[in-house]
């Protein structure tokens, strides 16, 4: 068994690898890999669910691309028997919780993210002990034991609807991302604490850039994610998660948008508005090489299929954590608001046939 693909035991997850796994490397370089990844999406009667985040290769021949909400909702849904998860391991493990009958796999097991590993859960367990009377409110960035000491899990896209849905007398303990939590706690005025928790990537962007960039292109609105620091957001003309920021500039009547996210998520804004034109926003140095999650790149055509022909590394969740976690995240599902029709996107260019 080749290094890159020994079982790990990562906390509470056991994700093992299949007995024939050999390493992304051994591939052959001259088979088609999207006929071959095809082929297996049929024969194991798969989906691949893919974030804006990931390569556009794997954005374009995945069954759907989606927001975490997005997502989660199709992972819950799905008929399919395996679910090929091209995003990091936090939504592969919300999969795995909402459909626990499915086989989930996931490209590659190091796809973590800044904000999951940012708070331990033994850490955060303390943390919620010290403050009994807060309701315990968590982003879906976080891992599984995170998520069974919460009351409700949220998104991006729907954390300010959820946190205006608790109940008005009762303080707010919010994690793991102070930005985010920051955020909603200016739109909505709750007494509200934070994890100390940030993403790398939204993280990097620089207010005294962007502010240049904003003067040289004063026309083009700005759309952020509230990852971003206060300093990004208060500049913002939108603050949405990454689906709602790819909807306000394609429905945006400016030529010319600004856009501090993810850099990934540029693939389907170019497919959606091929007119317009998207600015990043800068990183310190004036570019936005900073932009690029390192762990949603980790994922490849080459491990995407090796995972489909190997059906593994594999999501295994712990029944009892997996019962604690998905009671906060049935909770996020009830009181979200609705989804709207098409809201995530489906690949036009893969060629299989959605099992979901
Ligand atoms: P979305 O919920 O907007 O997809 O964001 C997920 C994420 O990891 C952003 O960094
Ligand atoms: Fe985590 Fe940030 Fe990467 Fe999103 S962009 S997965 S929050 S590290």
């Amino acid at each position: 068994m080749a290094a890159d693909m020994t079982p790990l035991i990562v906390p509470d997850t056991v994700i093992p690898a299949g007995p024939e796994a050999t390493s992304w490397t051994d591939v052959d370089p001259t088979i088609d890999l999207w006929a071959e990844i095809d082929r297996l999406r049929k024969e194991k009667n798969a989906v691949i669910l893919a974030h804006y985040y990931q390569d556009p290769e794997i954005q374009d021949l995945a069954d759907f691309v989606g927001d975490s909400l997005d997502l989660s909702r199709k992972a819950a849904a799905t008929e399919a028997d395996m679910i090929v998860f091209c995003g990091v391991r936090f939504m592969a493990e919300v999969a795995k919780i909402l459909s626990p009958t499915k086989t989930v796999v996931l490209p590659d097991l190091d796809a973590g993210c800044s904000l999951e590993e940012s708070c331990p859960p033994d850490d955060f367990a303390k943390f919620v002990a010290q403050h009994p009377d807060h309701i315990v409110v968590t982003y879906i960035n976080s891992s599984a034991r995170v998520k069974a000491l919460s009351d409700v899990i949220v998104t991006s896209s729907n954390a300010e609807h959820i946190v205006r849905n608790l109940p008005a007398d009762r303080p707010i303990l919010f994690a793991p991302d102070k930005h985010l939590g920051s955020y909603i706690q200016r739109q909505t005025g709750r007494d509200m604490i934070f994890w100390d928790g940030a993403c790398i990537v939204h993280d990097m962007f620089s207010e005294r850039e962007l502010v240049k960039l904003k003067a040289r292109h004063p026309d083009a609105p700005v759309a952020a994610h509230p990852e971003c620091h206060e300093g990004i957001l208060k500049h913002a003309d939108h603050v949405g998660s990454t689906r709602s920021i790819l909807d306000y500039v394609v429905e945006h009547p400016a030529d010319t948008v600004i856009v501090a996210t993810e850099q990934h998520i540029f693939h389907q804004m170019q497919k959606s508005a091929p007119g317009k034109t998207f600015l990043a926003a800068p990183g310190a140095d004036g570019t936005c090489n900073c932009a690029n999650c390192p762990y949603m790149e980790l994922n490849t055509l080459e491990k995407l299929y090796l995972s489909m022909v190997n059906e593994a590394p594999r999501v295994e969740i712990n029944e009892d954590l997996r019962l604690q976690a998905l009671k906060p995240l049935e909770k996020m599902l009830e009181m979200s608001p609705p989804a709207k029709a098409n809201q995530e996107t489906k690949s036009q260019n893969g060629k299989g046939k959605a099992a979901a």
